[in-house]
């Protein structure tokens, strides 16, 4: 059936530089338009992670790679595609104050399509900064595409290529294939999904996991003025990383909420029951790694209005990981800031110090309580939920803005 439904199964994520064409490639894989936000329209960037679903199909009748395609029928044999698999994409915003967006879509992403223009110099600041957060969360399944052919001539686009190529030399994006497209004009589509299958596969999962889900937004969606009785529970929007998520099951959040007792303040963590589970704009019975999820809950709303629950992790009770108000992490630190126009050093951490942390989807503002040689203890301002080992991507402040320096691992 060509238009049964799926549930995504891997996410994907587009990164890179402001304006190079991420909103514009998967509007061309999925037919849907990721900055849906007044503000990103009126501003024309992205401005929160956008997600899109997309099927990917094969005419039965063509060959590799051509035979590639999001068409439901194939134009060349007038025959019927086949699905070959349901896809997520993450799209993470470029402009250069988002960075913390970008770091928060990361831990959701099991690959990452990273998008050059190919009408600018390489690498622009965000082409950088974005590869390396992707090797510093991990994600070594990349396939790069060489966008905006079509505003270049062929000794430009070839140019423009061998800057790409000399650019990933020694990252983690050193055998990405490099795909030239223009995807405004849909030029190319095909070889993109074919690099997109054999570079990002849909990693093993484990059902049996408990699951875990990484809560990215969470809303209030009630219409003002509705009546108590009317009201709708708060719904939180994120991806599953483990297991299945079924209606009617119990679930924490953590870190929770912050609650006051007797002049004391402390973070506890939030239960409540799964009303609905909607994937793929559809409710469904039950949910699977991939793609994001909408899970309606028996929260109340002002809890899980304008994002508040963003950064959250939550599963069954009890079988989360530990919240922590502070950490000590093993400091691993890049050897020069990245996405600056000239590549400073960087200075040692030092006590006393703030830094910004992100860990899974959650943003969080530290300060340095000791320092010394690779490893640092930070006290945090908004405790994060994490098991020891977490990865953490490093952000100092540098001039206006946070910028990353590095990588931390969380020891206890
Ligand atoms: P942010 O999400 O804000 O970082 O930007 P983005 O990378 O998502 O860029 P977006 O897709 O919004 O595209 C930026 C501009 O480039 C738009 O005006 C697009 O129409 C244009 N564009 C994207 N792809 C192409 C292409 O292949 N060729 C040409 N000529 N223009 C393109």
């Amino acid at each position: 059936m060509a238009d049964e439904h799926r549930q995504p199964e891997v996410n994907i994520g587009l990164v890179g530089h402001v304006d190079h064409g991420k909103t514009t490639l998967v509007r061309a894989l999925s037919g849907e338009w990721t900055d849906q936000h007044s503000e990103e329209m009126k501003r024309g960037i992205s401005i929160r992670l956008g997600y899109a679903d997309a099927t990917l199909r094969r005419c039965p009748d063509c060959e590799e790679p051509e035979c590639y395609t999001v068409a439901e029928t194939c134009d060349e044999h007038d025959t019927e595609t086949e699905i070959v698999r349901t896809v997520s994409f993450v799209d993470a915003p470029g402009h250069e104050t988002l960075m913390a967006t970008m770091l928060s879509g990361a831990a959701l992403m099991d690959g990452a399509v990273l998008v050059v223009g190919a009408n600018e110099p390489v690498p622009q600041p965000q082409t950088e900064e974005h590869l390396m957060a992707l090797d510093i969360i991990g994600i070594e399944n990349i396939v790069i595409a060489q966008n905006k052919v079509d505003l270049v001539d062929a000794d430009e686009a070839r140019e423009n290529y061998e800057e790409i190529k000399e650019f990933v030399e020694g990252t983690v994006a050193e055998d990405a294939p490099i795909v030239p497209i223009s995807a405004e004009q849909e030029i190319n589509v095909d070889l993109v999904i074919d690099a997109l299958e054999s570079e990002i596969p849909t990693p093993d999962r484990d059902p049996t996991a408990d699951p875990r889900m990484y809560v990215a937004r969470s809303f209030d969606i009630n219409r003002p003025g509705t009546k108590y009785g009317g009201l709708m529970g708060g719904v939180l929007g994120g991806s599953l990383v483990q297991g299945e998520l079924e209606p009617d099951e119990e679930i924490e959040l953590r870190p929770g909420r912050e609650v006051e007792e007797g002049g004391q303040t402390e973070w506890r963590s939030v239960s409540t029951d799964i009303r609905s589970i909607q994937a793929g704009g559809e409710s469904v019975d039950s949910a699977s790694p991939g793609g994001l999820l909408g899970v309606g809950t028996g929260l109340d709303p002002s809890l899980t209005k304008g994002d508040a629950l963003a950064g959250q992790v939550a599963g069954p009770p009890g079988t989360l990981p530990p919240t922590w108000n502070s950490f000590e992490m093993e400091v691993d630190l890049l050897e020069r800031l990245v996405g600056a126009e000239e590549g400073e050093e960087i200075e040692n951490i030092s006590t006393g110090e703030p830094l910004m942390l992100t860990v899974g989807t959650a943003t969080t503002v530290g300060s340095v309580t000791s320092a010394r040689g690779g490893e640092c203890e930070v006290a945090l301002k908004r405790p994060v939920c994490a098991p020891a080992g977490a990865k953490i991507a490093i952000n100092r402040r540098v001039g206006a803005r946070w910028r990353l320096i590095g990588v931390g691992t969380l020891t206890e």
